[in-house]
């Protein structure tokens, strides 16, 4: 017979070192201190009072037979809520691109009553960024894609000072980036191994065949059109199609370029791992520095990095620690707290790494 768990609050007068944490402890604005699992001990009861944290949920040995409760709930109200509308939003556009690439016709209008009406209210969300990079995405890679560069593009254009009209507008450039992907035979954009140079060719054809397809849409901002024309172009002219560089490209072009590729490595794909948003903006700095445009990625990053503070990560030798600071760059190299209470310096100790958030 298994064992049958049960998951009761505790005030914190009453937990005891030993104890399992069943349910993940959140601050007031939404920072995860402990994770599901953790077993307590004299320090984190400590830092529990420290956070004003007066109770918690602990799971235990069910004595009787008493149904056993469902541990698939982590979820806080706000992350279901979060979850939710999102799951919408990634629903309504596949049905959206479902269409467009039969008929080719773009249903501007819904699209706009998308950016404005579902994703712009989720990049108000406080932990937006975290929760992106929790929800699970199986299938349906080019939507879920689309849904994110739009909500990580409007973050980060509302930390560039965007509002109003313009941010609305950054954010349908945002979600109608990969538009052109209806324009590309499924076998190639579905294709589960590597593509070949040439399915690469035909996969690049995506700005062009985007832009072809909005850009006589009546009433289309020229930004959004420029934002999906421009989305590969690169700062020093490495991009695609034309190999334009500097000035020469769309402000939300350059936005969604620094959000396509933060999302392209944070995301589980066919051929790579999933890369820690640690790892990741490492990667970025060294983009950073020639590829993407240097004002608007060192925005990007500076507030990016407040969002690593307080997850709960696993090193390279299995333990689980939480991170309490990042340095101004190597972030993959925070100080972190090990669940027995080590304070490292990850840029001190080599031999340890970040393997993988457990918690954001
Ligand atoms: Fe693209």
């Amino acid at each position: 017979m298994t064992a049958r768990y049960r998951i009761i609050p505790y005030s914190i007068s009453e937990v005891k070192p030993g104890m399992e944490i069943g349910r993940m402890v959140l601050t007031q604005d939404d920072k995860v201190i402990l994770s599901e699992g953790t077993i307590l001990t004299e320090s984190m009861i400590e830092g529990l009072r420290f956070w004003e944290i007066h109770s918690v949920f602990i799971k235990e040995l069910s004595p009787s037979a008493e149904p056993a409760l469902d541990f698939s709930i982590p979820e806080t109200p706000l992350q279901k809520k979060f979850y939710a509308e999102y799951d919408k939003t990634v629903s309504n556009l596949k049905a959206y691109f479902d269409k467009m690439r039969f008929f080719k016709d773009v249903p501007l209008a819904m699209l706009r009553e998308l950016a404005n009406s579902s994703v712009e209210p989720l990049i108000n969300a406080n932990g937006v960024l975290n929760h992106i990079h929790m929800v699970r995405r199986q299938d349906d890679y080019t939507f879920h894609h689309s849904v994110n560069v739009a909500i990580i593009s409007g973050v980060l254009g509302k930390w560039l000072g965007y509002t109003g009209t313009k941010l609305r507008d950054l954010i349908l450039a945002g979600l109608l980036h990969d538009i052109g992907k209806t324009q590309i035979p499924l076998d190639i954009l579905n294709k589960p191994g590597k593509l070949t140079e040439d399915e690469m060719e035909v996969m690049r054809l995506h700005t062009t065949r985007g832009y072809q397809l909005i850009r006589d849409v009546p009433g289309i901002p020229r930004g959004v059109v420029y934002g999906v024309f421009q989305h590969h172009e690169r700062f020093d002219g490495s991009g695609y199609p034309l190999g334009v560089q500097g000035d020469k490209i769309h402000e939300y072009a350059k936005i969604i370029a620094v959000a396509d590729i933060y999302d392209a490595m944070t995301s589980d794909r066919v051929y790579h791992r999933k890369v820690s948003p640690f790892t990741v903006v490492e990667m970025l700095v060294e983009e950073m520095f020639n590829k993407l445009d240097p004002e608007i990625g060192s925005v990007f990053l500076n507030n990016v990095r407040d969002y690593f503070v307080g997850n709960i990560v696993e090193l390279s030798d299995g333990r689980q620690a939480e991170v309490i600071y990042l340095g101004q760059f190597m972030a993959s190299r925070p100080i972190i707290v090990t669940e027995n209470n080590e304070y490292i310096d990850l840029e001190r100790r080599k031999s340890l790494s970040i393997t993988k958030i457990v918690k954001a």
